[in-house]
C-alpha cells in the first residue's frame, strides 16, 4: 500500500504542476472541478507502476500517467451526460452544475489535453503512445455505443456485455499498463502480457462498479446508488440474476428493466432485492475475484522483478477491497 500512495503522489505533484489557462472560464473551470474533486487515480498509478516495474525510474512515465488519467476524465464528463448521472465524486456531475454544451466542450478540451500531454516524449516513442491511445479512445467509443444500445435492447447476452465492459473500461486500464511499459523500454511481448493482465484487471474492475452501483454506500460511493438500475443498464448483477433466479423472478426483473419510473425508489429496492434474492449479488462478487485471479495468472509468466510483480498483486487486491 505505501507503494501505491507514494505513485499517487507522486503523480498529484506533477498533475498540481500543470496550469491550465483561465479563460473562457466556461470551458476551463470545468476541468479544474473534475480534476480536482480527485478519484482515486487509479489508471496514472498503474502506468508509473508499469514503468517502474520494467526498470525505468517511475518518474520517466509522469506525462504518460497525465495523459491517461486526462482521458479518463474526459470520458466521465461525456459518459455522465450520456448516464445523466447526477453526482460523480460525490459533488454534482459537470452537466448538471454547468450544462450538457459546457461538459462536451470541456470534455473534449481535455481529451486534446491528454494527446498534448504525450509530447515531451522522443519521436519513436511518442508515436507508439500515441498509437496506443488512439486505439484505446476508438475502442471505448465502441464499448460506450455498446452500453447505450443495451439499455433499450432486451436478449443481452453476458458474452456480450463482457465484451462491452472490454471495450468501455479494460482497455484503458491496459492502455496504462502498456503505456507504462512502453516508456519502461519493455518488449513487444511484455507489453502485450502487461496488457492482458490490466485487460482482465479492468474487466474485474468494472463488474465491481457495477456491484457497487447497486450495493454500495451513498455515504461513500460518490456516485447515485442505483444509477444502473435506473438506466436499465444490463450489468454483471443483471445477467447473474437471469441465470440464477426461478422463471417468475426472471419475469420481474424483466419486466423493470422496461420501466422508466419518475420516481425510482421503488424499483431500485425491488431490483436489488431480486439481485439478492436469486443470488446474483454473491455470484458477482465470485465474478470480481475469479477475474482478479485471472489477471494475477498473467503475471506469471513476466520476467520483472518480483518487487514488481508484488506491486501489482497489492493493487489488485486493493481493487477488490473497495468501496467506491
Ligand atoms: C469510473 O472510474 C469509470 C469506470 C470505468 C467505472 P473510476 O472508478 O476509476 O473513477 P475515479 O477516477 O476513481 O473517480
Ligand atoms: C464507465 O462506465 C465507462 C467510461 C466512463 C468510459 P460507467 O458508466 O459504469 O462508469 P460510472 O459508474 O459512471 O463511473
Ligand atoms: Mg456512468
Ligand atoms: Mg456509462
Ligand atoms: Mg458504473
Amino acid at each position: 500500500m505505501e507503494r501505491l500512495t507514494a505513485y499517487k503522489k507522486q503523480f498529484l505533484t506533477y498533475l498540481e504542476s500543470q496550469k491550465w489557462p483561465t479563460k473562457p472560464a466556461q470551458l476551463y473551470a470545468p476541468i479544474s472541478y473534475i480534476l480536482n474533486l480527485g478519484g482515486k487515480r487509479l489508471r496514472p498509478v498503474l502506468t508509473l507502476m508499469s514503468a517502474h516495474a520494467f526498470g525505468r525510474k517511475s518518474e520517466s512515465a509522469l506525462p504518460a500517467a497525465l495523459a491517461v488519467e486526462l482521458f479518463h476524465n474526459f470520458t466521465l464528463l461525456h459518459d455522465d451526460i450520456m448516464d445523466e448521472a447526477p453526482l460523480r465524486r460525490g459533488q454534482p456531475t459537470v452537466h448538471t452544475r454547468w450544462d450538457n454544451n459546457v461538459a462536451l466542450l470541456s470534455g473534449d478540451a481535455l481529451m486534446i489535453a491528454s494527446y498534448q500531454a504525450l509530447e515531451p516524449y522522443p519521436d519513436s516513442l511518442h508515436s507508439s503512445l500515441t498509437r496506443l491511445l488512439s486505439q484505446t479512445a476508438i475502442a471505448v467509443c465502441e464499448g460506450q455505443q455498446l452500453d447505450m444500445d443495451f439499455e433499450t435492447s432486451q436478449g443481452v447476452t453476458e458474452a456480450a456485455y463482457l465484451e462491452m465492459i472490454g471495450l468501455k473500461t479494460a482497455v484503458l486500464i491496459g492502455c496504462a499498463l502498456q503505456m507504462g511499459a512502453l516508456v519502461g523500454g519493455a518488449s513487444l511481448d511484455a507489453a502485450k502480457v502487461i496488457y492482458q493482465f490490466g485487460y482482465a484487471l479492468g474487466v474485474a474492475f468494472q463488474i465491481q462498479d457495477d456491484f457497487l452501483d447497486a450495493f454500495g454506500d451513498p455515504k461513500t460511493f460518490g456516485k447515485q446508488v442505483g444509477g444502473d438500475i435506473i438506466e436499465n443498464k444490463k450489468t454483471m448483477l443483471f445477467h447473474q440474476a437471469v441465470q440464477l433466479g426461478s422463471n417468475q423472478q426472471q419475469e420481474a426483473l424483466l419486466a423493470h428493466f422496461e420501466t422508466h419510473p419518475k420516481k425510482p425508489a421503488e424499483k431500485i429496492k425491488v431490483v436489488c432485492d431480486l439481485f439478492e434474492t436469486t443470488g446474483a449479488k454473491k455470484a458477482c462478487e465470485q465474478k470480481v475475484e475469479d477475474y482478479t485471479t485471472q489477471a494475477l495468472q498473467q503475471l506469471k509468466t513476466l520476467a520483472i522483478s518480483s518487487e514488481g510483480k508484488s506491486e501489482f498483486e497489492q493493487f489488485a487486491k486493493y481493487l477488490m477491497s473497495r468501496s467506491f
